[in-house]
């Protein structure tokens, strides 16, 4: 069998051969982007090189790129552990041009790595382009894919853009046929929802630039963003259908069947797949320097903790589990991530933390929710008032309480939930108004509730950017400053700390 590491590795060989600069992983947190939560594909760090904005000393590159897809515009948290492909971190193998090569090398030396170096025969592939796109449905006639397997899409599954703005194109996608025994039909088919055929390559082919919602423009050159989920690869690659049946997840789940005595293939599979996945997004996060909070990043990683926590309450876990699983996950992945095995310490103090605080009101938080859906039915819908309680005085996350809520088919009112939140917010207003501080801090409200807290970066970098959200000059919200104003700058991420629990701020 071809471990995951070999793959990864032939996979950037293939592209090095070939002239491609390999450039390491970026961190998770975006250096180029405010606007951006983490990094969600292998394109983001070279966003800037790709609209010319930023020069690099080569003009093809090939990475294997962190990456987290846990809120903003790619999010699959809700489904991890539920299906056989989604996960919060995965890993995206990419080849790039900018502005070197374009359409035709890009399908060429696809090609030449899938069914030549890795074998795989070119009948159980089918590709996708954009119903428009001509030139690559000849282009892959060209290289020998009979017409009925080349499938044109008109929607924006064949149009990728990494968020509201940025670099984006048509793109081309590969599929793997996993064959007759599972269920679904090819790509555009009316059952291509089944698991039959998965996508196995995105070829995008970038040629615009979004500025802003409605101006596109086009990018200096034509270029070229390719991503390959290396865990669908490896299930190809390694025959398995289930990315959660490759050896590196193999190994991550059978350590924690083995830590919590319990099976790692009946009522617990899906605990168990939420550990093995959010080991590793909690484990990558902390070693780029995230750490468990209360707003922005810091929040996504709790939310990712606290929902692995609750699977490992439910395997029974006496005492707190993930952080005994580290020392796994750095066996399988610490060669590739030397980072890891620097962090080590440090992710396993972390998880160990989180665990202790929050095991001490996950007991009483889940007996609450159980008394609270004794009495209903599937298909019922939990107070948002409820969800809020469990989030206030327990420490649950809104997704954790839908996740806990999920096996018995239950769902959450979110606007019950939102309702509450803002009701809250609303009662510590007056009671700050009440206190007889001066009405124009009022201000500070006002941009808190609009934007939520500015999100402290200070642990991953001493310096960074921010989007601008505000400017205030005494007292008041102004649209613009002149020189010489003297004035306040709000941004919704600051590497300064602030004065806060007795410690000075930064200045
Ligand atoms: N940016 C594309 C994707 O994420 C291809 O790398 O699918």
């Amino acid at each position: 069998m071809t471990s995951t590491n070999d793959i990864r590795r032939s996979f950037l060989d293939h592209f090095a051969k070939e002239g491609h600069e390999l450039v390491p992983s970026a961190p998770l947190v975006p250096h180029n982007d405010p606007t951006l939560m983490f990094v969600n594909a292998g394109m983001v760090p070279f966003k800037n090189v790709f609209t010319g904005l930023e020069k690099r000393p080569y003009s093809t590159a090939t990475s294997s790129q962190k990456c987290v897809r846990a809120g903003g515009k790619h999010n699959d948290l809700d489904n991890v552990g539920y299906t056989a492909r989604h996960h919060t971190f995965f890993e995206m193998l990419g080849n790039f041009s900018f502005g070197d090569y374009f359409k035709e090398r890009a399908i060429s030396l696809a090609w030449s790595l899938i069914t030549g170096t890795w074998g795989i025969p070119a009948d159980r592939l089918t590709v996708t382009v954009f119903h428009t796109d001509d030139e690559a449905f000849d282009l892959w006639k060209k290289i020998g894919m009979p017409e009925s397997r080349i499938i044109r899409i008109p929607t924006s599954d064949n149009f990728w853009s990494m968020g509201d703005t940025g670099p984006c194109g048509p793109c081309s996608e590969i599929f793997y046929d996993h064959g007759a025994h599972i269920p679904g039909g090819p790509p555009g088919s009316p059952d291509e929802d089944g698991d039959r055929f998965v996508e196995i390559w995105n070829l995008v082919f970038m040629q615009y630039e979004q500025v802003d919602k409605e101006t596109r423009i086009d990018l200096p050159r034509p270029s070229i963003d390719t991503g390959m989920g290396l865990e669908r690869i490896a299930a190809v690659l390694q025959g398995v259908h289930d990315n959660y049946d490759t050896d590196t997840f193999k190994a991550l789940i059978a350590a924690s069947g083995e830590l919590t005595r319990t099976a790692t293939n009946g009522d617990f599979k899906a605990s168990h797949r939420v550990i093995a996945d959010h080991l590793r997004a909690s484990g990558f996060l902390v070693a780029d320097g995230v750490l468990p909070a209360n707003e922005g990043r810091g929040y996504v990683l709790r939310r990712i903790m606290r929902r692995a926590m609750r699977h490992a309450h439910l395997l029974g876990a006496a005492e707190p589990l993930m952080h005994r699983l580290v020392p796994s996950l750095v066996a399988e992945m610490g060669a590739a991530y030397p980072e890891l095995v620097r962090a080590q310490p440090l992710i396993e103090e972390t998880l160990k933390l989180e665990e202790t605080r929050f095991r001490q009101t996950l007991a009483n938080g889940l007996r609450l929710l159980d008394e609270a859906t004794g009495a209903m039915k599937p298909g019922d819908v939990l107070p948002g008032a409820v969800a809020f309680k469990l989030y206030d005085t327990f420490g649950f996350p809104y997704d954790l309480t839908e996740d806990a809520l999920r096996a018995q088919d239950l769902g959450v009112d979110r606007s019950g939930f939102d309702a509450a939140m803002a009701e809250q917010k609303a009662a510590a207003r007056a009671a700050w108004k009440g206190s007889g501080e001066k009405a124009s801090d009022e201000v500070w409200f006002d941009i808190a509730e609009e934007f939520g807290g500015t999100e402290f970066t200070g642990y991953v970098s001493e310096e960074g950017d921010g989007q601008l959200l505000a400017i205030v000059k005494d007292g008041q919200r102004i649209a613009e400053a002149k020189a010489g104003d003297e004035v306040v700058l709000v941004t919704n991420q600051t590497p300064f700390y602030g004065e806060s629990g007795g410690q000075m701020g930064d200045a």
